[in-house]
């Protein structure tokens, strides 16, 4: 008998139409492999779904605030039953982008300079600062938010007009930006899964690039640079998900410019469609979708 299998997917971000896509292709390929499948919101229901389904595992399908970044998992602890991916303290890191940056720094895991731009304080001398510690262009960004949401490449005669349309976040992150390529890492529990680089056609990985067909944006793997800095950009990525204690998998996104790797941020619940960048990565590797939806499955747990 294959295990019965719980899939929360859906929720309230603003990543819930990416949720519910990863979350029905889970369920499509495991029915299709002999499991049964149950698909939840992480709403009231969800305490009922599990008490009538009785599932062997929890499979988090969940993208952005509540799904990935502590909220869901805390709920997940209390209920004994393994779920997959990272817990409460890693997602909670990972997802705050601050935090983790600041981690990162201290473990010299390169990424961008950065300031953090309050609404409840007077920030008089933004554009010198910015000219002094960063430079423009700068990318200004939510702290914990994904797929690109609300991130802006920011000039000196706009910033200020994009800090003021992002009022109803209390802070935001003003980075430095880097040109260049851009490169993501797969980890798989303690492994280097593999890299793949993305080349938008639009002015950088933003929504579109990342969900619109039409957007066409070029996967290219396996990535053309050597196999050191290959190793390197896949160390980077191990060290980040070793440091922050991540579980199971996830995917670092890095920009990669004049021989240099930037972290911009890790992934604890990354896309997992079938054409997701993840499955792609485990693909090449040799690692079919099915398999890597089993080893999530296996490697779930109720410890962290
Ligand atoms: N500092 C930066 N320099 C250049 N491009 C950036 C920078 N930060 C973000 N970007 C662009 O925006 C995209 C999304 O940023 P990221 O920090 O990964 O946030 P998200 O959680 O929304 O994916 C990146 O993939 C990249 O294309
Ligand atoms: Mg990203």
């Amino acid at each position: 008998m294959k295990k019965k299998i719980l899939i929360i997917s859906g929720g309230v971000s603003k990543e819930r139409l990416i949720s519910l896509d990863t979350g029905l292709q889970v369920a499509n390929e495991l029915k299709k492999n002999g499991y049964k499948v149950k698909i939840s919101e992480p709403n009231n229901n969800l305490k009922k779904n599990i008490s009538q389904f009785k599932p062997a595992v929890i499979f988090n399908a969940l993208h952005g605030q509540f799904g990935e970044d502590g909220y869901i998992q805390t709920i997940l602890e209390s209920f004994k039953i393994p779920y997959t991916h990272s817990g409460v303290i890693a997602s909670s890191i990972a997802m705050d982008k601050e935090i983790s940056k600041k981690i990162f720094i201290s473990n010299n895991i390169n990424t961008p300079k950065f300031i953090i731009y309050s609404y409840n304080k007077e920030n008089l001398n933004l554009i010198r600062e910015i000219d002094r510690k960063l430079k423009f262009p700068v990318v200004v960004k939510p702290i914990n938010e994904g797929s690109s949401v609300n991130v802006y490449i920011c000039t000196k005669k706009n910033i200020q007009k994009i800090l003021n349309s992002m009022k109803n976040y209390k802070r935001v992150m003003i980075e430095e930006f880097i040109a260049g390529r851009e490169i993501q890492v797969a980890i798989m529990g303690n492994k280097k899964l593999g890299a793949i680089e993305l080349k938008p056609k639009r002015k950088f990985y933003d929504y579109q690039a990342k969900y619109n067909s039409k957007a066409k944006t070029e996967h290219i793997i396996p990535v053309d640079i050597t196999k050191k800095k290959l190793e390197e950009v896949m160390n980077m990525a191990l060290r980040a998900h070793k440091i922050i204690g991540c579980k199971g998998i996830s995917r670092s996104d890095f920009k990669f410019y004049k021989n240099k790797f930037y972290i911009l941020e890790l992934n604890t619940q990354p896309g997992m469609t079938k054409l997701s960048l993840v499955p792609e990565i485990a693909n090449y590797n040799g690692i079919k979708f099915i398999k890597l939806l089993e080893w999530i499955i296996n490697d779930s747990s109720t410890k962290r």
